[in-house]
């Protein structure tokens, strides 16, 4: 299938290129750089040996996505463009509804007009409400999310639920990720956040690779069996290949459905540290310290529904995030800088 890319100059979206061509896809990208460099696709091709077709633009420029869809014959679209940091959500509220809502709006509106009607969503298991029991399942209560970015994904999974239902031909696949976390096997994609990390594993092989002095663990006096908090850590690559499970869903099946893509296995954050030094054989040096607001002790997914439906699952373990996260980060400190 010819599948159109938003965001796929990014993280998650690179390995699903590479996934995707090496399922016989083709990926067309398009992504405004904001959060990534383009040279995430020019590894692709080094990895894969095909050249991936790139529109630098927003998602948001209705002139760009009709040149886009004019311009090539599209089955489905995979739609990863939006904002993802969730303080910063909580400090510029308007940017991210305006780039996570506008985008989607606007890509829907141009798919529609090309009969272009089967389109793969990135949610998030931010979307889930913070009572539910564990794990998590399709079927667990959504909402009550605590920032904007996580409203923006809900609401998304909304306007992308009701257009499937105001026109029987739309096939919305809804995939809610869990805490991805790796790089491609080569090192030579990878993950590299602007400045300091948010999220746990680039914390880690920044601080192992010693630009930062040490990791603050947010809190050790939570319910669980090392008092530190509990995720369900997803290697990339698996994720990536569930993108391809999905698209093969979209086409054949119409209407709206919605999946869980984690393990269905939770780690603490010393879990995860000490996997890093086995790994790895390297220190990570680590301080106990408050808890982070917002944060819930526990939190991984029920995924039978992706294995039983998608016929897929998560075969990478926690030691190839390990080695994975740290060969990508030592092969390039500066990530695409370098
Ligand atoms: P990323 O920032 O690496 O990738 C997003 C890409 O979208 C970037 O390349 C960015 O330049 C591009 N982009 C942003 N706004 C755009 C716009 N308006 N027009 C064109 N391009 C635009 O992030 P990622 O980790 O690869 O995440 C991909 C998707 O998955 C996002 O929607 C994110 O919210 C979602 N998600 C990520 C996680 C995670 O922990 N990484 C978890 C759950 C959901
Ligand atoms: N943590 C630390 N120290 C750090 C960073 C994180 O102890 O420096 C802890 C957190 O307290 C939490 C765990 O590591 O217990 C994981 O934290 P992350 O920030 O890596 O991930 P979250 O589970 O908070 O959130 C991530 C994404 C969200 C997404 C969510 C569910 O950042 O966008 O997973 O998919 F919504």
């Amino acid at each position: 299938m010819n599948v159109l890319v938003t965001g796929g100059a990014g993280y998650i979206g690179s390995h699903t290129c590479v996934e995707l061509i090496e399922a016989g896809h083709t990926p067309i990208v398009v992504d405004n750089l904001c959060n990534s460099s383009a040279k995430s696709l020019d590894r692709v091709k080094t990895i894969t040996g095909k050249q991936i077709m790139f529109y630098e633009g927003d998602v948001r420029d209705e002139a760009l996505l009709e040149k886009i869809f004019m311009e090539n014959e599209l089955d489905c679209v995979i739609h990863f463009a939006g904002l993802k940091a969730v303080g910063e959500s909580v400090a510029i509220p308007l940017s991210y509804y305006d780039n996570n809502l506008c985008s989607t709006m606007t890509l829907c509106r141009v798919m529609a007009k090309h009969g272009v009607k089967k389109i793969v969503f990135s949610s998030s298991a931010t979307v889930y409400s913070g009572d539910n029991e564990m794990p998590l399942k399709e079927t667990s209560k959504t909402g009550n999310c605590t920032n904007p970015y996580g409203w923006t994904k809900y609401m998304c999974e909304q306007i992308l639920r009701d257009i499937a239902k105001a026109d029987a031909q739309w096939s919305v696949v809804l995939l809610r990720y869990f805490n991805p976390v790796g790089a491609h096997a080569s090192g030579m994609i990878g993950e590299h956040p602007n400045g300091i990390p948010n999220n746990l594993m680039p914390f880690i092989s920044q601080t192992a690779i010693g630009k930062r002095e040490k990791l603050s663990v947010f809190g050790n006096d939570y319910d669980t069996h090392d008092g530190t908090g509990v995720r369900d850590y997803i290697h990339v690559v698996d994720l990536a290949k569930g993108h391809v499970a999905a698209i093969g869903y979209a086409e054949g099946n119409k209407g709206e459905a919605v999946f869980n893509l984690g393990t269905g296995t939770g780690y603490s954050v010393l879990d995860m540290v000490k996997a890093f030094e086995t790994a790895n054989e390297i220190k990570v040096p680590y301080v106990i310290a408050p808890r982070r607001p917002g944060d819930l002790a526990t939190c991984y997914a029920d995924p039978a529904k992706s294995r039983e439906v998608l016929g897929w699952q998560a075969t990478l373990d926690q030691t190839d995030m390990c080695r994975d996260t740290w060969h990508w980060q030592s092969k390039n400190p500066n990530g695409y800088d370098d």
